[in-house]
């Protein structure tokens, strides 16, 4: 592999709009296995992120290979107008999950991206509330790309450029306890958060309710129940109880974006379950076929989503319910049938968390560490403990990327995520299938690299 021409010719051929380097030179990678990305010289790069929570099984897992091959000396495509199993086999498999997990009975839509599939709720709250086009949404959220999944998601920067092609959600708070942006302390604040949500409600001067008609200017709430690009931010119990009660008395759907946060990276099927909610519209993807295949989709009520409500082409993409993506996915529910990736789930992400605390204790830099499941933050600062240091994870992402750690004598690199508000915040999505030696290898690392990097 000439890595040199590659450089060169991506430098003269390939849009930049479509990635962002977050290195110079972009690092090229060879191989995957596990927990692993190889580059060229064989040197092991331990993924702490998996590809934004894609790849929650971990790299090339045999099952879902296999699964892969054997669809595709099978039937590998056709015209989504003609039904092939795997297709009703894995919406049958979503829905019922998602009944037993919320006691409603929905549909399942697909679509090929996570955007997408925004997209396609966008439009499904829409002709459910009348055509009314008003969302709120987080501060800190991120719903995806396209036009509509980028006006209810709260960076400015992914809008400047194109102008608005529809309407600006109204941005609320975060329950994000560490930074509070009321500065209350999360022991004894009693939700003010949510009850200064609620206060828009209690006259009509405060622009979203009017209270004769009974009637809101906004037809949903998008949520994440775990903050992904927000920095793994995990709201306090009861907020989304709290929520959903404000929202369900006056009639404003929950969507539930489950794109990073889906298929266990917390510890359940979907992260809300978490938090004792029941929301309307669920919206997944990535991990869903451990990023084998762009396959992405939606989980409605059935009266928002029944053929009478929501007709035949109401959305419609070629690959949308692809035989190979289906098929994936289809090998997927099978293996979640077949072990508790709960309660897996939940014990490594303990033994993570335990880790990352003790980790905590002999660098005054990490001023923040939580976690739910294998959904882990660490939150980098200043030798106060609190003002964000942008700088040092940039320069830790920057050696782990070099491929120069050590442990037990051998070379190791790491691949990190940085999100937050102040891009300050490891975020770190292990696969699902980390082992705890694997875990040992990454806390040992992380020590190395925080001792490097903050001296
Ligand atoms: C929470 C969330 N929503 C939506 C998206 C957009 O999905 P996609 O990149 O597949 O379009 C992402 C992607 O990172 C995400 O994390």
């Amino acid at each position: 592999m000439d890595e040199r021409k590659l450089l060169a010719d991506e430098a003269t051929y390939c849009s930049f709009g479509d990635t962002v380097h977050y290195q110079e030179p972009p690092k090229i990678f060879d191989r995957c296995e596990g927990s692993f990305l190889y580059d060229a010289a064989g040197t092991p790069f331990l993924d702490l992120q998996m590809w934004y929570s894609a790849v929650n099984f971990g790299y090339a897992n045999k099952r879902h290979n296999d699964a892969l091959k054997r669809q595709l000396d099978r039937l590998p495509q056709i015209a989504s107008q003609y039904l092939h199993k795997e297709k009703i086999e894995l919406a049958a498999a979503l829905a019922r999950r998602t009944e037993a997990a919320f006691g409603k009975q929905g549909r399942i839509h697909f679509n090929v991206g996570g955007s997408q599939s925004v997209e396609d709720s966008l439009k499904l709250v829409r002709n459910a509330c009348g055509g009314k086009s008003l969302m709120f949404a987080f501060e800190g959220g991120y719903h995806g790309r396209t036009l509509g999944a980028s006006a209810i998601t709260s960076s400015y920067r992914y809008r400047r450029r194109y102008g608005h092609f529809g309407d600006r959600a109204q941005f609320i708070p975060f329950p994000y306890c560490f930074r509070c942006p009321y500065g209350k302390k999360r022991d004894d604040c009693g939700l003010y958060c949510v009850q200064q949500f609620e206060r828009l409600f209690d006259s009509e001067y405060h622009a979203v309710w009017d209270p004769k008609a009974g009637s809101a200017e906004f037809a949903a709430f998008y949520v994440e129940a775990i903050q992904g690009t927000g920095g793994y931010v995990i709201p306090p119990p009861g907020y989304f109880e709290k929520l959903k009660t404000i929202l369900d008395a006056r009639k404003i759907l929950l969507v539930d974006d489950e794109i990073q946060m889906g298929f266990f990276r917390a510890g359940k099927l979907w992260a809300i379950e978490n938090f004792n909610v029941k929301p309307d519209i669920v919206v997944f993807g990535k991990a869903l076929t451990n990023g084998l295949n762009p396959l992405a989709g939606l989980w409605a009520r059935e009266d928002l989503i029944s053929p009478e409500a929501f007709p035949p082409g109401s959305t419609h993409s070629t690959f949308a319910s692809n035989p190979l993506g289906t098929a994936v996915g289809l090998e997927t529910m099978r293996m979640l049938d077949e072990a508790d990736y709960g309660a897996m789930t939940m014990a490594k992400g303990a033994y993570f968390l335990d880790g990352l605390r003790e980790l905590q204790t002999r660098h005054k830099v990490i001023g923040d560490v939580d976690g739910l499941g294998l959904a882990l933050r660490v939150e980098v600062c200043a030798e106060d403990g609190f003002t964000p240091n942008r700088a040092l994870v940039d320069r830790m992402c920057e050696v782990a990327l070099s491929g120069t750690l050590e442990a037990k004598g051998k070379r190791y690199g790491l691949v990190l995520d940085i999100g937050g508000y102040y891009k300050n915040v490891i975020t770190l999505a292990p696969s699902l299938t980390i082992t705890t030696e694997e875990i040992d290898l990454a806390l040992g690392l992380l020590e190395e690299l925080f001792r490097r990097c903050a001296g």
